[in-house]
């Protein structure tokens, strides 16, 4: 059994004011039935650790570095976002893809940083518009899969987040049959890559709000979503984290 995921990544947007958006949250769901994440900007990582208190709010990092340690002026390595409170931290997002140049074997080596840190990596892939146009949506995330999981990845430190790049922050989400499709072919990918593929948890991304949530996550092998915008406040994240 898959427990479920309701992911925030609040992407480069928030600042200390912010945090009261985690009591909001905390108090609206005081024992949840779903894991909940947020990932906050790098700067907010340690006081949002002290403002969730004794509540079972995850934390996740946006980004690490593949290297423990050196001579890496802005990076953060996995170990360091783990010394801060994170639990998670997503890696491949498309943004890093398309503006940091990220590839696939980056990605990976990224992964296998946060499991040597003991953090679980929240591998993000998916399609580009042209791509699901030119029909090629499915052997694209199947390659980026393969590229982006490293060796040792297994259900308990490995989420992976479906997100087409044409619905974030777009408005415009796949249909329920696609992302049944993309996550259907997801799952018996991963069965060639690791043993443990029915227990790895497969997140949607991408537009996702309260008034779309319950239909997403009634589709099969969406564990929960990662979602963007409409995880900067509570009022806009409880009601998927609720649909879950
Ligand atoms: O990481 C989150 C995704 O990029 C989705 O963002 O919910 O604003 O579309 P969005």
């Amino acid at each position: 059994m898959r427990r479920k995921l309701a992911a925030g990544n609040w992407k480069m947007n928030g600042t200390t004011d912010t945090l009261r958006e985690v009591k909001a949250l905390t108090d609206a769901h005081p024992d949840p039935l779903v894991d909940m994440l947020l990932c906050p900007p790098a700067t907010l990582l340690a006081q949002m650790a002290w403002a969730r208190g004794t509540h079972a709010l995850q934390i996740g990092g946006q980004d690490c570095h593949a290297a423990a340690t050196g001579a890496h002026t802005g990076d953060i390595a996995a170990d360091m976002l783990k010394d801060a409170g994170a639990s998670h931290v997503i890696v491949g997002h498309s943004e890093r893809r398309s503006e940091h140049g990220e590839t696939d074997a980056d990605v990976a080596a990224k992964a296998a940083a946060a499991h040597t840190a003991g953090l679980i990596a929240v591998i993000c892939l998916g399609e580009t518009l042209a791509q699901r146009e030119a029909g090629e949506a499915l052997a694209v995330v199947t390659a980026q899969l393969a590229g982006s999981v490293p060796a040792g990845a297994t259900a308990a430190n490995t989420v992976i987040a479906y997100e087409p790049v044409w619905a974030i922050g777009t408005g415009h989400v796949p249909t329920l049959d696609q992302i049944g499709e993309v996550h259907g072919t997801l799952r018996a990918a991963l069965r060639d890559i690791m043993r443990e593929a029915g227990g790895v948890r497969i997140l949607y991304g991408g537009s996702v709000k309260g008034s779309n949530a319950a239909e997403i996550f009634s589709v099969p092998d969406v564990d929960g979503a990662l979602v963007g915008g409409a995880s900067l406040t509570a009022a806009d994240f409880s009601p998927i984290v609720t649909a879950l």
